[in-house]
């Protein structure tokens, strides 16, 4: 089987990669051991950039999310008992994001590829990437028990952070990895409920974080900052409301309570491997980077990579310039740190740090303080939180 892009993984990146390259007329064909329903079914996160938006718009791929996404123009910082809103609209000249569950871009962009003829190999095992450092890559794996060799000019490694495809990169001999666990992490339940509040919340609070964010008119995301040992079976649905009305408690903010029907734990976690790259492999998203979720980054950063990436394959196959390809890590790796920075600074403002002191509780707060009473520390914020333009 003959192919020009192999793509490891029917996520965020390897989709919106095939997508882009179809639209530059480059054929690929994309793999993943999931299924399609454990794909499309996956809970993951809900915010979309205005760049995100726009380039799925831009390609048509947007309709969706322009009939159901649900266009946010702010968000609150909840601190000291009292609500302080960021404007996304005045502080970024009508920025904005779009609240649209990761599942659902997912869903239309499975259903436009194969609108267009392209092909997703779902629920293959044994996927093995061979031959990246000469002219020839290949990819093995196994369909319906038969061997298949998948032969490519190019490999996308968008495996997700459980990634088989970065350990093509030698480490540490030619690839550094880049790590931080934080001592939390997040505890999130889906409510059948209406939304407790127009706009997102992000909390802080003695007790840990809290963020009331939402899904639909009809389903609520709430999370709570937990301890990253704890567990889901820790949790009665009395325990879960508590902490919320006590992390979210305001006059001016009243929950409302519905049935819980989903609980998880998340990961926290930060990490970023360089380069990106090695001979005829490309790694893009998670399988090169990870953000701890506050500040909703992880899908967008995958969308970013593969919009230059995409670029760059399609100079050299198209054109046979290799310039852009051979730059490709030095053109991510700078926004890559950038949604680092921007997680790892919403992230360390906002949670309780297990043995935290009095000090460092008053020092968070005059940084909340900081930040919200000054128009350029609201603008910092903003500018980050729907994402500078791709370049
Ligand atoms: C959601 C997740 C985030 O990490 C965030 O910052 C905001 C919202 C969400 O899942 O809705």
């Amino acid at each position: 089987m003959h192919t020009r892009v192999g793509i490891v993984g029917a996520g965020p990146a390897g989709l919106m990669l095939a997508h882009l390259l179809h639209q530059k007329g480059i054929e690929s064909v994309v793999l993943d051991t999931r299924t399609r329903e454990e794909i499309e079914g996956t809970i993951r996160a809900g915010i979309l950039e205005q760049n995100t938006v726009d380039l799925m718009t831009e390609t048509g791929v947007g309709e969706r999310i322009k009939r159901v996404g649900s266009v946010h123009h702010g968000i609150e910082l909840r601190f000291g008992g009292r609500g302080h809103r960021i404007d996304f609209d005045d502080l970024t000249d009508g920025r904005g994001v779009t609240v649209y569950p990761q599942h659902e871009v997912l869903k239309d962009l499975i259903e436009q590829r194969l609108a267009d003829g392209g092909e997703i190999r779902f629920g293959v095992s044994d996927v093995e990437v061979e031959g990246i450092t000469g002219d020839t890559p290949s990819i093995r794996f196994t369909e319906d028990g038969a061997e298949e060799v998948l032969h490519c000019a190019l490999v996308a490694g968008c495996d997700g952070s459980r990634t088989q495809t970065r350990s093509l990169i030698p480490h540490p001999d030619v690839r550094q990895d880049h790590f931080r666990q934080y001592p939390f992490a997040w505890f999130g339940v889906l409510v059948e409920a209406p939304p407790s509040s127009e706009e997102l919340i992000y909390a802080h609070h003695e007790n840990g974080f809290a963020l009331i964010s939402t899904r639909t008119p009809e389903v609520q995301r709430l999370y709570l900052q937990v301890d990253p040992e704890d567990s889901v079976d820790n949790w009665s649905d009395d325990r879960i409301w508590n902490e919320l009305h006590t992390r979210v408690a305001g006059d001016d903010v009243q929950l409302k309570e519905g049935p819980i029907f989903q609980k998880s734990i998340l990961p926290f976690r930060s990490f970023v491997c360089e380069p990106m790259q090695r001979g005829r492999l490309f790694l893009a998203g998670d399988a090169a980077h990870t953000v701890p979720p506050t500040g909703a980054k992880g899908m967008n950063l995958a969308i970013a990579d593969v919009y230059v990436l995409a670029r760059a394959m399609g100079e050299f196959l198209n054109r046979g310039e290799t310039a852009a390809l051979d730059a490709y890590t030095t053109t991510v790796l700078p926004r890559v740190w950038r949604a680092q920075h921007f997680s790892w600074w919403m992230t360390s403002m906002l949670h309780r740090m297990p043995g935290s002191s009095g000090f460092d509780l008053n020092r968070q707060l005059a940084e909340l303080d900081t930040v919200t009473r000054s128009r350029a520390g609201r603008t910092l914020l903003a500018e980050n939180y729907v994402g500078t333009p791709l370049e």
